[in-house]
Protein backbone atom coordinates (compact mmCIF):
# COMPACT_ATOMS: atom_id res chain seq x y z
CA UNK A 1 0.00 0.00 0.00
CA UNK A 2 1.20 3.80 -0.51
CA UNK A 3 1.06 7.00 1.41
CA UNK A 4 -0.95 9.69 -0.78
CA UNK A 5 1.92 11.64 -0.01
CA UNK A 6 4.48 9.31 -2.13
CA UNK A 7 2.30 9.82 -5.21
CA UNK A 8 3.14 11.61 -8.18
CA UNK A 9 -0.10 12.92 -9.11
CA UNK A 10 -0.66 15.46 -11.78
CA UNK A 11 -2.30 18.97 -10.93
CA UNK A 12 -5.82 20.52 -11.56
CA UNK A 13 -7.80 23.66 -10.21
CA UNK A 14 -11.31 23.03 -10.65
CA UNK A 15 -11.96 26.71 -9.49
CA UNK A 16 -10.42 27.95 -12.65
CA UNK A 17 -13.08 29.75 -14.39
CA UNK A 18 -12.15 29.11 -17.60
CA UNK A 19 -13.77 25.28 -17.11
CA UNK A 20 -16.72 25.12 -18.80
CA UNK A 21 -18.53 23.40 -21.74
CA UNK A 22 -16.16 21.62 -24.12
CA UNK A 23 -13.31 22.69 -22.02
CA UNK A 24 -14.80 21.40 -19.08
CA UNK A 25 -14.88 17.76 -20.67
CA UNK A 26 -12.21 17.59 -22.41
CA UNK A 27 -9.90 18.94 -19.58
CA UNK A 28 -11.60 16.55 -17.00
CA UNK A 29 -11.31 13.55 -19.15
CA UNK A 30 -8.17 13.77 -19.90
CA UNK A 31 -7.12 13.73 -16.21
CA UNK A 32 -8.62 11.03 -15.59
CA UNK A 33 -6.65 8.99 -18.62
CA UNK A 34 -3.60 9.72 -16.07
CA UNK A 35 -5.15 7.76 -13.54
CA UNK A 36 -7.64 7.96 -10.89
CA UNK A 37 -6.29 10.43 -8.39
CA UNK A 38 -5.12 13.94 -9.00
CA UNK A 39 -3.93 17.02 -6.97
CA UNK A 40 -5.56 20.57 -6.42
CA UNK A 41 -3.84 23.46 -4.47
CA UNK A 42 -6.00 22.32 -1.34
CA UNK A 43 -7.68 18.65 -2.00
CA UNK A 44 -7.62 15.52 -3.63
CA UNK A 45 -9.73 14.58 -6.52
CA UNK A 46 -11.10 11.08 -7.15
CA UNK A 47 -11.75 10.37 -10.54
CA UNK A 48 -12.47 6.95 -10.12
CA UNK A 49 -16.41 5.29 -9.36
CA UNK A 50 -15.33 2.64 -7.27
CA UNK A 51 -13.49 4.76 -5.32
CA UNK A 52 -15.29 7.68 -5.55
CA UNK A 53 -18.82 5.41 -3.89
CA UNK A 54 -16.22 3.76 -0.88
CA UNK A 55 -15.70 7.31 0.09
CA UNK A 56 -19.03 8.65 0.04
CA UNK A 57 -20.26 6.08 1.95
CA UNK A 58 -17.53 5.90 4.22
CA UNK A 59 -18.04 6.83 8.20
CA UNK A 60 -14.54 8.26 8.65
CA UNK A 61 -15.19 11.07 5.56
CA UNK A 62 -17.55 14.11 6.48
CA UNK A 63 -18.62 16.65 4.76
CA UNK A 64 -15.96 19.83 5.73
CA UNK A 65 -18.31 22.55 6.49
CA UNK A 66 -17.38 23.42 9.87
CA UNK A 67 -14.41 23.05 9.08
CA UNK A 68 -14.29 25.75 6.34
CA UNK A 69 -16.09 27.53 8.50
CA UNK A 70 -13.26 27.79 11.24
CA UNK A 71 -10.98 28.56 8.94
CA UNK A 72 -12.58 31.37 7.82
CA UNK A 73 -13.03 32.93 11.50
CA UNK A 74 -16.94 32.62 10.77
CA UNK A 75 -17.36 31.56 15.15
CA UNK A 76 -20.54 33.20 15.84
CA UNK A 77 -23.81 34.98 14.07
CA UNK A 78 -26.73 33.77 11.93
CA UNK A 79 -24.34 32.29 9.20
CA UNK A 80 -22.86 29.85 11.80
CA UNK A 81 -25.60 29.03 13.26
CA UNK A 82 -27.06 27.68 9.77
CA UNK A 83 -23.90 25.90 9.50
CA UNK A 84 -23.89 23.92 12.25
CA UNK A 85 -27.47 22.91 11.91
CA UNK A 86 -26.78 22.36 8.34
CA UNK A 87 -28.15 18.40 7.77
CA UNK A 88 -24.81 17.81 5.61
CA UNK A 89 -22.81 19.02 8.36
CA UNK A 90 -24.42 16.71 10.83
CA UNK A 91 -23.70 12.50 10.75
CA UNK A 92 -24.37 9.93 13.58
CA UNK A 93 -27.55 9.60 15.22
CA UNK A 94 -28.95 13.04 14.84
CA UNK A 95 -28.73 12.66 11.19
CA UNK A 96 -30.60 9.75 11.67
CA UNK A 97 -33.09 10.82 13.50
CA UNK A 98 -33.57 13.85 11.21
CA UNK A 99 -33.59 12.02 7.76
CA UNK A 100 -36.05 9.62 9.19
CA UNK A 101 -38.55 12.16 10.34
CA UNK A 102 -37.94 13.77 6.60
CA UNK A 103 -37.65 11.26 4.69
CA UNK A 104 -41.00 10.46 4.48
CA UNK A 105 -42.42 13.53 2.48
CA UNK A 106 -39.40 12.77 -0.27
CA UNK A 107 -40.38 8.90 -1.26
CA UNK A 108 -40.81 8.46 -4.89
CA UNK A 109 -44.58 8.02 -3.83
CA UNK A 110 -44.33 11.26 -2.25
CA UNK A 111 -42.56 12.89 -5.18
CA UNK A 112 -45.59 10.83 -7.97
CA UNK A 113 -47.75 13.48 -5.58
CA UNK A 114 -46.72 16.16 -6.45
CA UNK A 115 -46.12 15.48 -10.49
CA UNK A 116 -49.83 17.07 -11.08
CA UNK A 117 -49.06 20.67 -9.73
CA UNK A 118 -45.26 20.66 -10.44
CA UNK A 119 -46.14 20.36 -14.50
CA UNK A 120 -49.00 22.47 -14.64
CA UNK A 121 -46.79 24.92 -13.12
CA UNK A 122 -44.23 24.33 -15.53
CA UNK A 123 -46.36 24.36 -18.48
CA UNK A 124 -47.76 27.91 -17.56
CA UNK A 125 -44.10 29.12 -17.64
CA UNK A 126 -43.44 27.67 -21.14
CA UNK A 127 -46.72 29.07 -22.56
CA UNK A 128 -45.74 32.43 -21.25
CA UNK A 129 -41.95 32.48 -22.34
CA UNK A 130 -42.94 31.04 -25.97
CA UNK A 131 -44.95 33.94 -26.86
CA UNK A 132 -42.26 35.94 -26.82
CA UNK A 133 -40.44 34.48 -29.29
CA UNK A 134 -36.81 34.23 -27.96
CA UNK A 135 -35.58 34.33 -24.89
CA UNK A 136 -33.47 33.61 -21.81
CA UNK A 137 -34.33 30.22 -20.66
CA UNK A 138 -32.26 30.57 -17.07
CA UNK A 139 -34.23 33.84 -16.16
CA UNK A 140 -37.72 33.27 -17.66
CA UNK A 141 -38.19 29.34 -17.34
CA UNK A 142 -35.44 27.15 -15.02
CA UNK A 143 -35.28 29.67 -12.12
CA UNK A 144 -38.74 30.71 -11.59
CA UNK A 145 -39.89 26.94 -11.90
CA UNK A 146 -37.21 25.73 -9.47
CA UNK A 147 -37.40 28.17 -6.84
CA UNK A 148 -41.48 28.12 -7.19
CA UNK A 149 -41.91 24.40 -6.65
CA UNK A 150 -39.58 24.80 -3.74
CA UNK A 151 -41.73 27.41 -2.57
CA UNK A 152 -45.20 25.70 -2.85
CA UNK A 153 -43.49 22.33 -1.14
CA UNK A 154 -42.65 24.46 1.75
CA UNK A 155 -46.46 26.21 1.57
CA UNK A 156 -44.52 30.06 1.01
CA UNK A 157 -46.55 32.70 -0.85
CA UNK A 158 -45.77 32.17 -4.18
CA UNK A 159 -44.91 36.16 -4.74
CA UNK A 160 -41.65 35.60 -2.60
CA UNK A 161 -40.27 32.05 -4.99
CA UNK A 162 -37.78 34.82 -6.06
CA UNK A 163 -36.84 36.03 -2.48
CA UNK A 164 -36.07 32.19 -2.12
CA UNK A 165 -34.12 32.11 -5.01
CA UNK A 166 -31.94 35.33 -3.71
CA UNK A 167 -31.62 33.41 -0.31
CA UNK A 168 -30.52 30.29 -1.75
CA UNK A 169 -27.70 31.02 -3.94
CA UNK A 170 -26.43 33.83 -1.44
CA UNK A 171 -26.13 31.22 1.38
CA UNK A 172 -25.40 28.31 -0.71
CA UNK A 173 -21.70 30.47 -0.70
CA UNK A 174 -21.00 28.86 2.68
CA UNK A 175 -19.25 26.30 0.25
CA UNK A 176 -17.32 27.70 -1.71
CA UNK A 177 -13.82 29.58 0.07
CA UNK A 178 -13.80 32.27 -2.06
CA UNK A 179 -17.11 33.84 -1.42
CA UNK A 180 -16.57 33.42 1.79
CA UNK A 181 -13.05 35.62 2.06
CA UNK A 182 -14.51 38.48 -0.03
CA UNK A 183 -18.59 38.76 0.23
CA UNK A 184 -19.08 37.56 4.18
CA UNK A 185 -20.63 40.48 5.42
CA UNK A 186 -23.73 39.88 2.45
CA UNK A 187 -23.59 36.09 3.15
CA UNK A 188 -24.12 37.27 7.04
CA UNK A 189 -26.88 39.58 6.06
CA UNK A 190 -28.48 37.16 4.04
CA UNK A 191 -28.28 33.57 6.22
CA UNK A 192 -30.07 36.27 8.84
CA UNK A 193 -32.81 37.83 6.18
CA UNK A 194 -33.27 33.70 5.56
CA UNK A 195 -34.45 32.65 8.80
CA UNK A 196 -36.56 35.53 9.72
CA UNK A 197 -38.30 34.73 6.92
CA UNK A 198 -38.53 30.77 7.90
CA UNK A 199 -39.70 31.63 11.46
CA UNK A 200 -42.59 34.32 9.94
CA UNK A 201 -43.78 30.95 7.80
CA UNK A 202 -43.57 28.78 10.82
CA UNK A 203 -45.56 31.27 12.74
CA UNK A 204 -48.11 31.74 10.12
CA UNK A 205 -48.34 27.75 9.63
CA UNK A 206 -48.60 27.27 13.48
CA UNK A 207 -51.85 29.11 13.21
CA UNK A 208 -53.07 28.43 9.53
CA UNK A 209 -51.93 25.02 9.04
CA UNK A 210 -52.36 22.86 5.95
CA UNK A 211 -50.99 20.11 3.87
CA UNK A 212 -47.44 21.47 3.23
CA UNK A 213 -44.30 20.03 4.20
CA UNK A 214 -44.01 22.96 7.01
CA UNK A 215 -46.59 22.07 8.45
CA UNK A 216 -45.84 18.82 8.77
CA UNK A 217 -42.98 18.83 10.32
CA UNK A 218 -44.26 21.58 12.70
CA UNK A 219 -46.74 18.69 14.00
CA UNK A 220 -43.95 16.46 14.22
CA UNK A 221 -42.68 18.48 16.70
CA UNK A 222 -46.04 19.24 18.73
CA UNK A 223 -46.14 15.20 18.73
CA UNK A 224 -43.21 15.37 21.49
CA UNK A 225 -40.08 15.92 21.64
CA UNK A 226 -39.19 13.91 18.34
CA UNK A 227 -37.87 17.32 16.55
CA UNK A 228 -37.36 20.73 17.79
CA UNK A 229 -38.48 24.24 16.42
CA UNK A 230 -35.06 25.32 15.46
CA UNK A 231 -34.63 21.59 13.84
CA UNK A 232 -37.79 22.30 11.65
CA UNK A 233 -36.86 25.57 10.68
CA UNK A 234 -33.32 24.20 9.69
CA UNK A 235 -35.06 21.44 8.10
CA UNK A 236 -36.79 23.83 6.26
CA UNK A 237 -33.54 25.93 5.54
CA UNK A 238 -32.11 23.37 3.91
CA UNK A 239 -34.61 22.32 1.51
CA UNK A 240 -34.91 25.89 0.39
CA UNK A 241 -31.01 25.93 0.06
CA UNK A 242 -30.87 22.34 -1.52
CA UNK A 243 -33.58 22.78 -4.04
CA UNK A 244 -33.69 25.62 -6.11
CA UNK A 245 -30.28 26.53 -7.91
CA UNK A 246 -29.57 22.39 -8.36
CA UNK A 247 -32.71 21.95 -10.18
CA UNK A 248 -32.72 25.20 -11.99
CA UNK A 249 -28.95 24.49 -13.35
CA UNK A 250 -29.69 20.24 -14.20
CA UNK A 251 -32.83 21.92 -16.15
CA UNK A 252 -30.73 24.49 -17.51
CA UNK A 253 -28.20 22.17 -18.95
CA UNK A 254 -30.96 19.47 -20.45
CA UNK A 255 -32.34 22.32 -22.35
CA UNK A 256 -28.98 22.94 -23.88
CA UNK A 257 -27.69 19.57 -24.24
CA UNK A 258 -30.92 18.82 -26.33
CA UNK A 259 -30.68 22.24 -28.26
CA UNK A 260 -27.20 20.62 -29.02
CA UNK A 261 -28.71 17.08 -29.93
CA UNK A 262 -31.67 17.95 -32.46
CA UNK A 263 -31.29 13.85 -33.11
CA UNK A 264 -31.80 13.16 -29.43
CA UNK A 265 -34.36 16.02 -28.74
CA UNK A 266 -36.68 14.28 -32.41
CA UNK A 267 -36.75 10.97 -31.28
CA UNK A 268 -38.00 12.16 -27.29
CA UNK A 269 -40.65 14.55 -29.46
CA UNK A 270 -41.67 11.31 -31.34
CA UNK A 271 -42.13 8.98 -28.40
CA UNK A 272 -41.95 11.00 -24.86
CA UNK A 273 -44.40 8.89 -22.75
CA UNK A 274 -41.37 5.78 -23.23
CA UNK A 275 -38.13 8.05 -23.07
CA UNK A 276 -39.01 11.31 -21.14
CA UNK A 277 -37.73 8.94 -17.37
CA UNK A 278 -34.72 8.36 -20.04
CA UNK A 279 -34.03 12.00 -20.87
CA UNK A 280 -34.18 13.37 -17.20
CA UNK A 281 -31.67 10.47 -16.33
CA UNK A 282 -29.37 10.91 -19.14
CA UNK A 283 -28.79 14.96 -18.38
CA UNK A 284 -28.34 14.03 -14.75
CA UNK A 285 -25.89 11.56 -15.68
CA UNK A 286 -24.00 13.04 -18.82
CA UNK A 287 -23.86 16.56 -17.19
CA UNK A 288 -24.07 16.82 -13.61
CA UNK A 289 -24.60 20.00 -11.32
CA UNK A 290 -22.38 18.61 -8.87
CA UNK A 291 -19.35 17.62 -10.44
CA UNK A 292 -17.16 17.73 -6.88
CA UNK A 293 -18.27 16.40 -3.95
CA UNK A 294 -16.51 17.49 -0.76
CA UNK A 295 -14.87 14.86 2.06
CA UNK A 296 -12.98 15.61 5.27
CA UNK A 297 -11.38 12.56 6.37
CA UNK A 298 -11.56 12.05 10.43
CA UNK A 299 -8.95 9.45 10.40
CA UNK A 300 -6.73 7.21 8.35
CA UNK A 301 -8.65 5.33 5.67
CA UNK A 302 -7.11 3.08 2.75
CA UNK A 303 -9.06 3.07 -0.36
CA UNK A 304 -8.13 0.89 -3.52
CA UNK A 305 -4.55 0.63 -2.85
CA UNK A 306 -3.88 3.80 -1.36
CA UNK A 307 -3.70 5.24 2.17
CA UNK A 308 -5.20 8.72 2.45
CA UNK A 309 -3.85 10.03 5.47
CA UNK A 310 -6.51 12.03 8.51
CA UNK A 311 -7.34 15.49 7.30
CA UNK A 312 -7.30 14.89 3.64
CA UNK A 313 -9.47 16.74 1.80
CA UNK A 314 -10.84 14.79 -0.60
CA UNK A 315 -12.84 16.17 -4.14
CA UNK A 316 -15.17 12.97 -5.26
CA UNK A 317 -15.96 13.70 -9.02
CA UNK A 318 -19.32 12.62 -10.11
CA UNK A 319 -18.80 13.46 -13.72
CA UNK A 320 -16.06 10.80 -14.08
CA UNK A 321 -18.19 8.48 -12.05
CA UNK A 322 -20.38 8.69 -14.13
CA UNK A 323 -18.54 7.95 -17.23
CA UNK A 324 -17.27 4.50 -15.90
CA UNK A 325 -17.29 2.24 -19.15
CA UNK A 326 -17.82 -0.68 -16.99
CA UNK A 327 -21.63 0.89 -15.70
CA UNK A 328 -22.23 3.13 -18.97
CA UNK A 329 -21.99 1.63 -22.64
CA UNK A 330 -20.37 4.92 -24.69
CA UNK A 331 -20.20 7.01 -21.69
CA UNK A 332 -19.25 10.16 -23.80
CA UNK A 333 -22.63 10.04 -25.50
CA UNK A 334 -25.38 12.30 -24.74
CA UNK A 335 -28.10 9.15 -26.00
CA UNK A 336 -31.33 9.10 -23.77
CA UNK A 337 -32.92 6.71 -26.07
CA UNK A 338 -30.16 4.09 -26.44
CA UNK A 339 -29.50 3.82 -22.37
CA UNK A 340 -30.93 0.50 -21.39
CA UNK A 341 -31.84 1.91 -18.04
CA UNK A 342 -30.10 -1.54 -16.75
CA UNK A 343 -26.64 0.93 -16.37
CA UNK A 344 -24.74 1.18 -13.00
CA UNK A 345 -26.00 4.05 -10.46
CA UNK A 346 -25.05 7.60 -11.31
CA UNK A 347 -23.13 9.91 -8.58
CA UNK A 348 -25.01 13.05 -9.64
CA UNK A 349 -27.05 12.98 -6.13
CA UNK A 350 -24.03 11.24 -4.28
CA UNK A 351 -24.22 8.39 -2.14
CA UNK A 352 -24.36 6.86 1.70
CA UNK A 353 -26.11 8.74 4.54
CA UNK A 354 -26.07 12.22 2.59
CA UNK A 355 -27.48 11.02 -0.44
CA UNK A 356 -29.42 13.66 -1.79
CA UNK A 357 -32.81 13.90 -0.39
CA UNK A 358 -34.47 15.81 -2.66
CA UNK A 359 -33.32 13.45 -5.43
CA UNK A 360 -36.92 12.13 -6.13
CA UNK A 361 -38.43 15.48 -6.66
CA UNK A 362 -35.87 16.71 -8.59
CA UNK A 363 -36.74 13.70 -10.97
CA UNK A 364 -39.84 14.31 -11.19
CA UNK A 365 -39.34 17.70 -11.66
CA UNK A 366 -36.85 17.46 -14.95
CA UNK A 367 -39.31 14.78 -16.19
CA UNK A 368 -42.34 16.91 -15.98
CA UNK A 369 -40.63 20.29 -17.89
CA UNK A 370 -38.61 18.00 -20.22
CA UNK A 371 -42.34 16.13 -21.54
CA UNK A 372 -43.75 19.42 -21.55
CA UNK A 373 -40.78 20.59 -23.54
CA UNK A 374 -41.29 17.81 -25.60
CA UNK A 375 -44.56 18.00 -25.97
CA UNK A 376 -44.66 21.43 -27.12
CA UNK A 377 -41.58 22.23 -28.91
CA UNK A 378 -40.61 20.92 -32.07
CA UNK A 379 -37.26 22.38 -32.14
CA UNK A 380 -34.94 24.09 -29.66
CA UNK A 381 -32.81 26.53 -31.38
CA UNK A 382 -29.74 28.15 -29.26
CA UNK A 383 -28.89 31.01 -29.76
CA UNK A 384 -25.97 32.52 -29.26
CA UNK A 385 -24.86 34.04 -25.92
CA UNK A 386 -24.99 31.34 -23.56
CA UNK A 387 -22.77 31.36 -20.61
CA UNK A 388 -21.65 28.70 -18.32
CA UNK A 389 -20.77 29.06 -14.50
CA UNK A 390 -18.12 27.97 -12.66
CA UNK A 391 -17.52 23.61 -11.76
CA UNK A 392 -16.28 24.52 -8.56
CA UNK A 393 -19.83 24.43 -6.77
CA UNK A 394 -23.43 24.12 -8.38
CA UNK A 395 -22.17 23.80 -11.90
CA UNK A 396 -25.13 26.28 -13.24
CA UNK A 397 -25.29 27.92 -17.06
CA UNK A 398 -25.53 31.37 -16.03
CA UNK A 399 -27.55 32.51 -19.44
CA UNK A 400 -29.26 30.38 -21.91
CA UNK A 401 -30.64 32.50 -24.80
CA UNK A 402 -32.92 29.95 -26.92
CA UNK A 403 -35.74 30.42 -29.45
CA UNK A 404 -38.42 27.48 -29.36
CA UNK A 405 -39.92 26.26 -32.28
CA UNK A 406 -43.95 25.66 -31.60
CA UNK A 407 -45.04 21.91 -32.62
C1 LIG B 1 -30.84 18.05 -9.89
C2 LIG B 1 -31.08 18.41 -8.66
C3 LIG B 1 -30.22 18.04 -7.48
C4 LIG B 1 -28.94 17.56 -7.42
C5 LIG B 1 -28.01 17.24 -8.58
C6 LIG B 1 -28.61 17.37 -6.01
C7 LIG B 1 -27.41 16.86 -5.55
C8 LIG B 1 -27.15 16.58 -4.23
C9 LIG B 1 -25.94 15.93 -3.75
C10 LIG B 1 -24.77 15.49 -4.60
C11 LIG B 1 -26.06 15.81 -2.41
C12 LIG B 1 -25.05 15.14 -1.47
C13 LIG B 1 -24.01 16.13 -1.03
C14 LIG B 1 -22.92 15.48 -0.20
O1 LIG B 1 -22.95 14.28 0.08
O2 LIG B 1 -21.99 16.21 0.17
C15 LIG B 1 -27.33 16.40 -2.02
C16 LIG B 1 -27.77 16.49 -0.71
C17 LIG B 1 -28.95 17.12 -0.36
N1 LIG B 1 -29.94 17.58 -1.21
FE1 LIG B 1 -29.86 17.58 -3.24
N2 LIG B 1 -29.69 17.77 -5.26
C18 LIG B 1 -30.70 18.16 -6.11
C19 LIG B 1 -31.96 18.58 -5.76
C20 LIG B 1 -32.44 18.68 -4.47
C21 LIG B 1 -33.78 19.08 -4.11
C22 LIG B 1 -34.93 19.37 -5.08
C23 LIG B 1 -33.82 19.15 -2.75
C24 LIG B 1 -35.01 19.54 -1.93
C25 LIG B 1 -35.61 18.80 -1.15
C26 LIG B 1 -32.50 18.76 -2.25
C27 LIG B 1 -32.12 18.70 -0.92
C28 LIG B 1 -30.94 18.15 -0.46
C29 LIG B 1 -30.60 18.04 0.96
C30 LIG B 1 -31.44 18.54 2.12
C31 LIG B 1 -29.35 17.38 1.01
C32 LIG B 1 -28.57 17.02 2.26
C33 LIG B 1 -28.97 15.62 2.69
C34 LIG B 1 -28.24 15.16 3.95
O3 LIG B 1 -27.26 15.76 4.35
O4 LIG B 1 -28.67 14.14 4.50
N3 LIG B 1 -31.70 18.47 -3.33
N4 LIG B 1 -27.98 16.84 -3.14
Amino acid sequence: MRRLDELDLPTFDHTDPELGGDSWHTRITELARSGWLARTPMATVVLDRGASEEILRSKSAIFPGREVADLFEIDSGPLREEIDRNIININGQDHQRLRSLVAPHFTPKAAESHRPWVADLFSGLLLAAMNSGEFEAVEELCKPYASRVICELIGGPPEDAHLLHDWSVWVQRQFDPIALANELATLEIKAAELQEWVKALMEYKRKSPSSDLTSTLIAIDAEGDKLSETEVENLIINVILGGIDTTQSQLAHAIRLFGEHPDQWQRLTENPTELVAAAAKEALRYEPVTPFTARLLTEDLEVSGVLFPADTLLLVCSFMANRDPTCFSQPDLFSPSSRTGDEGRMLTFGAGIHYCLGANLATVELEEAIRSLAENVERIELVPGSRFGNVSGIYSMDRLPVRLHSR
